[in-house]
């Protein structure tokens, strides 16, 4: 290809110049002047009152500079001009010009609350300024974890100078703060374990792409991991006795991910999704676990997916042991927030009740929605009802109130976590005044794509390529699994979700995340399926995937998040390759299209 200019391929491959650099997520503005790098003088010494007062600070800086310092990072992926077009801003090429003194000593860390506590719309903004008259870099936030981000957004910019120094390009000014306040990837240990190893590697990731929550969909009706105190043989259901998780190790993830500005919300999907552990306290509150899921008969249905079992909503001994498991669970995980699930109700699994059979025959007129109903009325008051955590507040999956069976009545500051449907949904929820978290399956589930999971499937008998003269193959559309096809990062970072919305309605997004259901995943692939395609998802809830005129700056992204992927790997984390290096290493030579305007 013709697109390069010679200085520009020499910038990619050695980066000996001053190399401004962005980081992802792409601050909401920042500002670079042109007088050229500056070198650090040695250590960058932090100096912040609020140390004194946090160790979040002391600590997260330690990290920023021991990552600066043992990786020299050399952004594989810089920008360069493109004949036609303006210069792109993730990188400009490298002019020789003198380092401008003093060199760098200090980091300068003003907050302004050291005490605000890491819940629900806490604020996160930063500035950071490098000047050329200054000897440091001065950063400011209103808490202790824009502090955090202002570092992650740091230690992206400091580049090793190829001569065994560090430098960093300047001037820059950055004013930045997310456009959301949960910003998210769902891990389901489940389905299959994962190990708290693997987890902390999530976490180090979303610390790196500025992403604040980590939604734990902790068992499914397959597994329960967690050790309870309270009933000590629901673990009797884990996988095996390792493939649990202790209260100390579930402590110790929360630690992790609070020191790096992550929230740890929980999910303990209730009342479908349920019967591994439950059933070990009482068998009589999982209806149906022993049945036949039969999806080859779908009029005997009940499950959408094997293993069967949901709690028994009108058996009376089921609220005192779901009151029991989420009291304790209450008191474990910190957060306001708390995920009691509602999704995927199958009715049938119910024939296998004699209590919910019987209910409906004392009342020809109960349907299923009133059933639904049943279980708002009498789980949401012991959900809501924590003594330790007054602000509580309950995510619940949008099932509940837009699928068949749903209930008719559902407490409005109730979040709406919403997964089908895509933007009808998000409409939805919102015009009926729900807070929503939008985690619309054809954008942002990173688990599809990779072929239906269940065997014995005769649909992959077949002689000739399925098409569309075989109906319905793999669970509908190419690629196989109910939600196919794969989402490329690209699909992700353009989903723009609020097409349409009123500003009312759009006020009642509160942010995003990316769920990878683990049926097919465990600790051997889970990072290469969650990155770096969850860091477009981080940027497009920062700040967004437009530039200032209004533009979609997809493919300015491209550089960033290919840049980004070789970091995560530097960092220890297992992100998957997007491109063949060839890509990251000649800008825009593997775009599909010449017109950098072509994506609106
Ligand atoms: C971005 O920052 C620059 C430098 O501080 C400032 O001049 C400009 O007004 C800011 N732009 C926006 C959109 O805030
Ligand atoms: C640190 O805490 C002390 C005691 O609460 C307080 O007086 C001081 O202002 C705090 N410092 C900062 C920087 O917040
Ligand atoms: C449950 O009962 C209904 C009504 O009789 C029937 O249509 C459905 O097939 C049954 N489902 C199962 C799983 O038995
Ligand atoms: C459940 O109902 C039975 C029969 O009405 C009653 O004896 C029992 O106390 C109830 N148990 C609970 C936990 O409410
Ligand atoms: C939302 O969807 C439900 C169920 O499909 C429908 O009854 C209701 O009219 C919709 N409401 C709005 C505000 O779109
Ligand atoms: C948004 O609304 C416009 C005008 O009603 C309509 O033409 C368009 O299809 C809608 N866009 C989407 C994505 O629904
Ligand atoms: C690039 O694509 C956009 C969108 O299709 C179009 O408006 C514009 O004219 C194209 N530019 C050139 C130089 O072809």
């Amino acid at each position: 290809m013709h697109l390069l200019q010679p200085l520009a391929v020499l910038a990619a491959v050695t980066a000996v110049a001053g190399v401004a650099v962005n980081p992802l997520p792409a601050p909401r503005n920042i500002t670079w002047g042109s007088s050229g790098p500056k070198h650090l003088a040695g250590p960058l010494t932090l100096r912040s009152a609020a140390a004194s007062n946090s160790t979040i600070v002391t600590e997260g800086w330690n990290r920023a500079w021991e990552t600066i310092v043992s990786l020299q990072w050399v952004p594989a992926a810089t920008e360069a001009p493109i004949a036609h077009y303006a210069p792109f801003p993730t990188g400009v090429p490298p002019v020789k010009r003198e380092a401008p003194s003093p060199s760098l000593r200090y980091v300068d860390v003003q907050v302004a609350d050291v005490t605000a506590d890491l819940q629900h719309g806490v604020d996160e903004s930063y500035t950071l300024e490098i000047t050329a008259e200054s000897s440091s870099v001065e950063i400011r936030s209103q808490t202790v974890w824009g502090a955090l981000h202002a570092f992650t957004t740091l230690q992206q910019i400091v580049i090793s100078d190829g001569h065994g120094g560090l430098l960093v390009e300047q001037p820059v000014r950055i004013e930045d703060a997310p456009l959301y306040p949960y910003r998210g990837i769902m891990v389901d240990s489940g389905r299959n374990y994962i190990s708290v190893g693997k987890i902390l590697e999530q976490l180090d990731a979303m610390a790196l792409a500025k992403m604040n929550v980590l939604h734990w969909h902790l068992d499914d009706s397959q597994s329960w991991p967690v050790h309870m105190k309270v009933y000590p043989e629901m673990t009797l259901d884990a996988y095996s006795p390792r493939d649990t998780f202790s209260q100390e190790a579930i402590r110790r993830v929360i630690g992790y991910a609070r020191a790096r500005g992550i929230r740890v919300i929980p999910e303990v999907d209730m009342p479908g999704h349920s019967a591994a552990g439950w059933k070990q306290v009482d068998p009589t509150i999982v209806a149906c676990a022993d049945s036949w899921w039969s999806n080859d008969d779908w009029t005997y249905h009940t499950a959408v997916e094997p293993t069967p079992g949901q709690l028994d909503i009108i058996y009376n001994g089921t609220y005192p042991v779901v009151q029991q498991v989420y009291g304790e669970l209450s008191g474990l995980f910190t957060d306001d927030f708390f995920h009691v699930g509602a999704d995927e109700l199958q009715t049938g699994c119910y024939n296998f009740s004699h209590y919910v059979m019987e209910w409906f025959a004392e009342d020809a007129s109960r349907t299923y929605d009133d059933l639904a109903q049943y279980w708002v009325d009498h789980a949401v008051p012991i959900f809501q009802n924590v003594p330790e955590r007054p602000n509580r507040r309950l995510i619940m999956w949008e099932d509940i109130v837009l699928s068949t069976p749903h209930a008719h009545d559902v407490p409005k500051d109730i979040i709406m976590q919403s997964w089908n449907n895509g933007l009808t949904n998000i409409a939805n929820l919102t015009a009926l005044g729900y807070d929503v978290i939008v985690s619309s399956a054809d954008f942002f589930y990173l688990d599809c794509g990779y072929g239906g999971f269940v065997t014995n499937d005769p649909r992959y008998d077949v002689m000739a390529n399925p098409d569309a003269s075989v109906p319905n193959f793999n669970y509908l559309g190419d690629g196989g699994s109910w939600c196919a096809p794969y989402k490329t990062w690209q699909r992700i970072y353009d989903y723009d979700f609020t097409t349409n919305l009123t500003d009312e309605q759009a006020a009642h997004i509160i942010g995003a995340a990316s769920p990878l259901w683990s049926e097919q995943v465990d600790d051997v692939v889970i990072s290469s399926k969650m990155w770096p395609r969850a860091a477009a998802l981080a940027e497009l809830v920062w700040s967004g995937n437009r530039d200032k005129n209004g533009n979609k700056r997809t493919t300015l992204m491209t550089q960033r998040i290919l840049n980004f992927r070789e970091y995560l790997v530097a960092n220890g984390v297992q992100a998957a390759p997007l491109v063949p290096k060839y890509c990251l290493q000649h800008p825009h030579s593997c775009d599909l299209y010449y017109n950098q305007s072509v994506i609106q």
